[in-house]
């Protein structure tokens, strides 16, 4: 292979910016949480003697006829009266489905997060042979196999005999089943009830522990009411249940005997090969957690929920295989990760509701996992070859002229840029769409002469709607009845964001699609209703907030009692919540203009599947080094998880970077999939062109170097929209036979290129060290000097 080493090098001081963490749960301040990580706790005390009560009634299995399927009856010894029912699918490319929820509960939970991620249902194998024992079901494939065996329940993915990926192997399996405060434990004949009542009462206690926030959780000054029952009859019109339903948290160890590394599950700020939470020693107290949460001022090291959630891990071993488990859960979930042995990885996975839906994917090599999840979620959409140039964007350009002047000032000095962006001071009080003609006058006429010269523009379009009867925007979505519901299931949901008292379009509601569409129409509507005359066909969106941020709510989010179509809480969808924005964006551009363009969406919220409606970025980052650090493993941890074209704000969100930071920012966002600068409102103006030589003249060489290298980029992005590989590609990815290179996270290489890219993210460095693997040392060429 022929790599391209890159150095660059020169100095600053980083800003100090107060971090924020109390805002946001820790695992002991959520109960469900709580709960998981007491289930383990008395798991490892109670050590060989613990055993999952979850168990297959053989009697019950029943397998698909021409088929690589199979279903059976699970109980659980703590409850024998709730039943649940297993289901296993061994899918065309070898990966294995394998799903279980509870029969006849007190009402559904949730199984539809599957339907927003997947792209299609997945096709099912017939190639496989199935063997019922007595102890066990067992299905082989080529080199593979998967045994199900019955008590205790266990499932276990194997290749060449050797157990690869297995779940509830330590027996951490429990699906909290729905029941009622006043719900009498279930009688067994022969027994007396006093009796029954004591057994029942031990075993649950010896494995659920207490009740700890069954039935209503608080946190700061906030109630999370659990109220489900009574939605069921609301909007499903079945039976009216007059109780709560109480906890519906699901718990599965998921453990890899024969691979030490482990990657993905972004996003979060740390290191790609993920540090252990759990375990002896773990790095960090708090399992890694999955919420999608506004956090601005982030930590730089921390397992701490970030914007976008994506439970998609890969394991990879020290002889280069590669697995992966796709855990399809779109509710808050909390993964503890720790590594029994250098050479096995054990995960516990805790989520607050919903079924388990996992895939087990075989790999072998990264690619392979990369690949098969590929298939289930899509691959990333490919962008317009104008959206891999680069991007200037600031909170905010003030007005038409001062967008036009930055224009001319990029072409003064000669810098090439592709996109200029608008943030939410365009839009009157925040009402988006809706253009503040006293700085924005001729919004169509500033378009224009930025599309003049083959540029573009890109326009924020948050997710809340200001409450006011004069913005259109809201008054139609009030009016046709597709806004987010508060938790009594009647009124609209309110809360704060940018625009005051706002409320936010539920998209799980697909009367909200069409319209939305509509929105982003450049040609006057029909019947008078809103289309946005005041833009172009080429205009591109950009969708921040959308986790959603709110200002005054639970974690700055959306309370888990509030109600969306189907009459399912917060609670069960919030991961999947921004992608349904972003997606729906995208649907709009698209059907903007016939025939139609290639949108350009930027979400800041995602979840698994986000990558086929366009870009991401990691968020508010602060103008540090570590900062700048950490971006690079955000961004190729957000690629391994399908989302490629990924970036860092160029320059930090927040602070004046000083010009050593500045250009070491720019090299590094140089080599991003998405290269935008941005910077908050309180900042510096900060564009290329206002730097002082030398270092104006390293920043245009920086970019004009992205603009040579934009057939790399396009290439690399075609790749990935027909393969699924990454983008960004780690070290381990690209050898993963070298074991040296399994934990390297600062430098990477750009898709199939051969180019290998090594920043520098530490202050007043004038030399770095590049890894080469052994396979590689013979044939290397620098297009830059170490320094210079
Ligand atoms: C938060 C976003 O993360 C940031 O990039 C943006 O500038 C502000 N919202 C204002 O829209």
């Amino acid at each position: 292979m022929r790599a391209l080493q890159l150095a660059f090098l020169l100095c600053s001081l980083p800003s100090l910016l107060a971090l924020k963490t109390q805002d946001w749960k820790t695992c002991p301040q959520s109960a469900f949480c709580r709960r998981g990580r007491a289930l383990a706790a008395r798991a490892t005390e109670a050590g060989s003697s613990w055993k999952s009560p979850y168990s297959v009634d053989p009697a019950s299995v029943a397998i698909v006829p021409n088929e690589a399927s199979f279903s059976a009856a699970v109980t659980s010894s703590i409850y024998p009266d709730i039943k649940f029912q297993l289901d296993l699918y061994v899918l065309q490319d070898g990966v294995v489905r394998v799903r279980m929820d509870e029969v006849d509960g007190l009402r559904k939970r949730y199984d539809e997060t599957a339907s927003w991620a997947l792209i299609a249902d997945p096709k099912v194998s017939s190639e496989v042979k199935w063997t019922v024992g007595k102890k066990d079901v067992r299905a082989v494939y080529g080199d593979l196999s998967v045994v199900v065996q019955f008590a205790p329940l266990k499932v276990a993915l194997l290749r060449n005999n050797q157990e690869e990926i297995v779940l509830n192997g330590g027996g951490l399996l429990h699906m909290e089943h729905f029941r009622t405060k006043r719900q009498p434990p279930p009688l067994d004949d022969g027994d007396s009830d006093q009796e029954v009542l004591e057994v029942e009462k031990n075993l649950a206690a010896w494995f659920e522990g207490e009740e700890d926030m069954w039935w209503e959780e608080t946190f700061k000054s906030w109630t999370d009411s659990k109220p489900k029952g009574k939605y069921l009859n609301m909007f499903n019109r079945s039976l009216y249940i007059n109780y709560d339903t109480g906890p519906e948290s699901l718990s599965i160890d998921i453990d890899f005997p024969h691979h030490g590394h482990l990657y993905g599950i972004p996003q979060h700020a740390t290191l790609l090969d993920l540090p252990t939470t759990s375990g002896a020693d773990p790095v960090y107290d708090e399992p890694y957690r999955l919420y999608n949460a506004d956090v601005f001022e982030y930590l730089a090291s921390s397992p701490m929920s970030l914007y976008g959630s994506i439970p998609l891990l890969y394991a990879h071993s020290a002889t280069g295989a590669t697995v992966g488990v796709f855990h399809v859960v779109g509710s808050e979930t909390w993964i503890d990760v720790a590594h029994p042995s250098k050479d096995a990885s054990h995960t516990h996975w805790v989520s607050e509701s919903g079924i388990l839906d996992t895939f087990l994917l075989p790999g072998p090599s990264p690619a392979a996992v990369a690949a098969q999840y590929a298939r289930l979620t899509g691959t990333p959409a490919l962008p317009a070859h104008w959206a891999l140039g680069y991007h200037q964007c600031r909170w905010n350009y003030v007005s038409s002229d001062d967008v036009r002047g930055v224009q001319r000032r990029f072409d003064k000095e000669d810098i090439p840029v592709d996109v200029f962006w608008l943030d939410i001071e365009y839009a009157e009080e925040h009402k988006y769409f809706i253009w503040d003609k006293k700085t924005f006058p001729d919004p169509v006429d500033m378009i224009n002469d930025v599309e003049a010269i083959g540029r573009k523009m890109v326009v924020i379009i948050d997710p809340h709607l200001k409450r006011a009867s004069n913005y259109p925007i809201y008054k139609e979505a009030s009016d046709i009845d597709v806004l987010v519901k508060k938790p009594d299931g009647e009124g609209e949901f309110e809360g704060w964001c940018w625009t005051g008292s706002s409320s936010w379009v539920d998209f799980f509601n697909p009367k909200s699609w069409g319209w939305w569409k509509t929105l982003f129409k450049t040609t006057p509507s029909a019947g008078g209703k809103y289309s946005w005359v005041d833009s172009t066909e080429n205009v591109g969106i950009w969708n921040d907030m959308n986790e959603p941020s709110i200002f005054n709510g639970p974690e700055i989010t959306m309370q888990k009692d509030a109600v969306h179509y189907g009459g399912w809480e917060h609670r069960d969808v919030h991961n999947i919540n921004g992608m349904l924005f972003s997606n729906q964006t995208w649907q709009a551009l698209y059907e903007r203009s016939d025939p139609p363009k290639r949108p350009f969406v930027l979400t800041r919220s995602f979840f698994a599947g986000s990558q086929r409606f366009g870009a991401m970025w990691t968020g508010d980052n602060l103008g540090t080094w570590e900062h700048m650090d950490v971006g690079l493993k955000m961004v190729l941890a957000n690629n391994l998880g399908g989302m490629s074209f990924s970036g860092a704000d160029v320059g930090g969100f927040f602070g004046n970077p000083e010009p050593e930071m500045l250009i070491r920012w720019y090299q590094l966002g140089a080599f991003f999939p998405f290269f935008r600068a941005h910077a908050h409102i309180d900042t510096k103006r900060r564009e290329p062109y206002l730097l002082d030589e030398p270092y104006k003249s390293m920043l245009r060489d920086i970019i004009r170097l992205r603009y040579k290298l934009l057939p790399v980029w396009y290439t690399a992005f075609r790749e990935t929209s027909v393969t699924g590989s990454p983008v960004l590609r780690p070290q381990f990815f690209v050898f993963p036979g070298d074991e040296r290179g399994a934990s390297i996270d600062d430098q990477f290489y750009v898709g199939s290129s051969g180019l290998l890219v090594k920043p520098v993210t530490i202050k007043g460095a004038t030399e770095t060290t590049v890894y080469l693997s052994d396979k590689q040392v013979s044939n290397v060429e620098c297009i830059y000097p170490a320094a210079f």
